[in-house]
């Protein structure tokens, strides 16, 4: 029988999840459906007990239900614990088990650009939204040296920070710290939307102080290359933004609903064609 899942998030309409997944199931020889369901903050108790009535074999989670769903699973893995938030989820014959493969889609990208082991590595966010605490603790958890914190609020950056710091050596400091010290960053991603379209003239700091061996990461896709990473680019720092990260967490989450291993080039061709 044709196993069905989809992404419940408010709004939906421009997800590329659908086309992403659709291409996956059909190449590994999966029959599978991948809806997008608009799901409002009032509907989201009822979407999950749906999920199990209706025999729903895995979602995916975006904004603004990442963090609300969590109180409707019956498990939640450790590393999602951490982030605080939900993207993926498997129904496994009534029991929900809620995952987080953001932070993974984007070290698993990062892997190919690093050229010293993380445990070596000082890496700067930019941001303390829920973008930032999935990069942070999963960085975090994978043993990285050390995580600094820099965010326009600067409680929220404070918080973050704290919220890192038993599992490594983590500090908050301003923005305008942060781009005074850039040299001392071997890693640094911008997780805030500052530079997203159509507001492409913006950036989340200023890269004066920018060296040649600091990674530069934008998690923003639109435009595929933002006025930050140009410009690092140009300065000749190594430079990738965030559709790896989508991707990649994408197929991660393909990986924990059907135990195969995720096409991932298949997935990244399908996004780009529904891009144009
Ligand atoms: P996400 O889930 O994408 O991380 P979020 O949780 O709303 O979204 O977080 C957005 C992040 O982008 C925050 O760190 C926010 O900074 P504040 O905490 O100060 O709001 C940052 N951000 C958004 N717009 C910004 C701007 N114009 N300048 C600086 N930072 C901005």
């Amino acid at each position: 029988m044709k196993q069905l899942f989809g992404v419940i998030g408010d709004p939906i309409e421009h997800s590329l999840s659908p086309v992403m997944h659709e291409a996956a199931f059909e190449h590994v020889g999966i029959a599978a459906d991948y809806h997008a369901f608009h799901v409002l903050p009032k509907d989201l108790q009822g979407a999950l007990e749906g999920v199990k009535a209706l025999g729903i074999s895995g979602l995916n989670v975006t904004i603004p239900h990442k963090v609300n769903v969590m109180r409707y699973l019956d498990h939640i893995d450790p590393l999602a614990e951490r982030i605080g938030a939900v993207n993926t989820i498997v129904n496994d014959d009534g029991i929900l088990t809620g995952y987080n493969t953001d932070g993974m889609g984007y070290l698993e990208g990062l892997r190919p650009l690093l050229d010293m082991p993380l445990t070596d590595m000082r890496a700067l966010i930019i941001g303390a939204g829920g973008a930032a605490r999935a990069v942070a603790m999963t960085l975090a958890s994978k043993g990285i040296k050390e995580l600094y914190i820099a965010n326009r609020t600067e409680t929220k950056a404070g918080e973050l920070a704290k919220a890192c710091k038993p599992l490594t050596a983590t500090r908050s400091l301003t923005l305008s710290l942060a781009q005074a010290r850039l040299m001392e960053f071997d890693l640094v991603v911008n997780t805030t939307s500052v530079g997203m379209a159509p507001n492409v003239d913006n950036l989340p700091i200023s890269l004066e102080m920018l060296g040649r061996h600091t990674i530069i990461t934008d998690l923003i896709y639109n435009p595929d290359e933002t006025r930050f990473l140009k410009m690092a680019r140009q300065k000749g720092a190594k430079t990738q933004n965030g559709l790896n990260m989508f991707v990649l967490q994408g197929g991660l989450a393909f990986e924990k609903w059907t135990g195969k291993s995720a096409p991932r080039d298949v997935m990244r061709k399908a996004v780009l064609e529904q891009l144009g």
